[in-house]
């Protein structure tokens, strides 16, 4: 295998650097969630789950063993050094070529085109590194700022599944967008 997801790491620009998240992370990773609580919690249904640091660990540690299991894997996003938020590619069928791709990010750190550029490295990288042939991404429809992601990058949309998610009291419709591999060859 030519890839190793534990130890994915990108330096996109001078102000964007991805990399899976590490042990040493989840002190960052606890304060950037506990002070973004009701940004992250209208659209993300994991924000409860972390209670203290010792959530975040368990959470960084339990990524680790799914990247090493090549089923998915959850990088930071770093803002000029600063932890801004987490980009994943989740869900990954090796015998299907797919995966998923999921993202959030403080409230402060919106508005830059930050996890649009994460979201373009983490594709290219899907596609070329990872040898996938398919990529989606799923969003509630009221979620403007994150459907503008996949429709900013050219995914085409195949679909709305009907109360796909359960957000804390209430479930929510998810549409599917998705990019293939030729498509995003021909568009880069
Ligand atoms: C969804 C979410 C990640 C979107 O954040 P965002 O800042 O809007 O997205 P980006 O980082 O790609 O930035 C896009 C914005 O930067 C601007 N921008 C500036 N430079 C840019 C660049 N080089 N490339 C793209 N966009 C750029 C865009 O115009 C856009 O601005 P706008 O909001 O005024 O239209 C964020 O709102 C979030 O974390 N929400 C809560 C959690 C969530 O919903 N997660 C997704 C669940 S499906």
């Amino acid at each position: 295998m030519a890839y190793d997801l534990l130890t994915f790491s990108r330096e996109i620009d001078s102000e964007v650097t991805l990399r899976t998240l590490r042990a040493r992370d989840a002190t960052a990773l606890y304060a950037l969630i506990d002070g973004n609580r009701a940004h992250l919690r209208e659209w993300l249904p994991f924000v409860d789950d972390a209670q203290d640091v010792t959530d975040t660990q368990r959470f960084i540690l339990e990524a680790a063993q799914l990247a090493d299991d090549q089923k998915s894997m959850a990088a930071g996003i770093w803002d000029g050094g600063i932890l801004a938020g987490v980009i994943g590619l989740m869900e990954i069928s090796v015998r299907n070529r797919k995966a998923e791709i999921g993202y959030w990010l403080a409230a402060e750190h919106q508005g830059r085109g930050l996890v649009t550029r994460a979201c373009r490295a983490l594709i290219t990288y899907a596609f070329d590194t990872v040898r996938l042939h398919r990529v989606e991404i799923y969003c509630a429809p009221e979620n403007t700022r994150s459907r503008a992601i996949p429709e900013r990058l050219g995914f085409v949309i195949e679909g709305t599944l009907r109360e796909a998610e359960w957000l804390y009291d209430h479930y929510v419709d998810n549409v599917l967008y998705a990019m293939l591999a030729p498509a995003w060859d021909a568009s880069s």
